[in-house]
């Protein structure tokens, strides 16, 4: 597909969108353990549950707004002739706007004292249900839009953007959130990304601050 300047988008380029969904992934197999024993937990547990939790929703929701204000609209104005492309990115839409009210749902679920542990199980499961869901969609017929629509220049501009949009504690926790798990050549892969300045900042400040507060577990 052809793109209209600049340099196509590579696998490897789209390797990073496939890091972060992993990394999500990862938070939903612990938000699932978390169902199985929510209500049973102690007080301190249950803090690092909420810790682990709101890591994980702000993450995403952040990582679907930069979609939905910066990658869909880029895409949209590149398809205009191509009905089947576009109803893809309706569908991005939609499911990121069922995504949202289920992120909700479960928040309120975890402030209520009243709401018990079935309820929130069903609240973890209907979110679990639509984000797995969503990212193989995504990764089956949004990636390939990506990577063969956009350019270098036009990615690194989104994520400049995109970082930009970021409160600084979040920009703190979003690198120690994605490597945390992850495989080691994942880790060398999105670190390699950040300017030599934030690398060291993550590596001797944000990574170990994030590594000592208790979460999930
Ligand atoms: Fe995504």
């Amino acid at each position: 597909m052809a793109t209209t300047s600049g340099t196509a988008l590579t696998d490897d380029d789209m390797e990073l969108m496939r890091i972060l969904h992993d990394a999500f992934r990862r938070d939903a197999a612990r938000l699932a353990r978390v169902a199985q024993r929510y209500g049973t937990v102690d007080p301190e547990t249950h803090d690092a549950l909420l810790i682990g939790w709101h890591g994980f929703s702000r993450s995403l929701h952040h990582h679907h707004t930069i979609e939905d204000r910066h990658i869909w609209p880029a895409l949209r104005a590149k398809l205009a002739d191509r009905p089947d492309d576009l109803a893809v990115l309706d569908d991005m839409e939609s499911e990121h706007a069922l995504i949202d009210p289920a992120l909700e749902a479960l928040e309120r679920a975890f402030d209520d004292r009243e709401v018990g542990r079935d309820e929130v199980a069903a609240r973890i499961d209907e979110l679990l249900t639509l984000l797995a869901g969503h990212l193989a969609h995504e990764e089956k017929d949004a990636f390939p839009l990506m990577r063969g629509l956009l350019t270098t220049q036009e990615w690194a501009a989104m994520n400049k953007a995109s970082m930009k949009e970021l409160p600084l504690s979040e920009l703190a926790a979003l690198g120690p959130f994605i490597v945390d798990g992850a495989p080691p050549e994942d880790v060398r892969r999105i670190l390699s990304e950040f300017p030599a300045p934030l690398r060291l900042v993550h590596r001797f400040w944000w990574n170990p601050r994030y590594q000592r507060v208790r979460r999930w577990e």
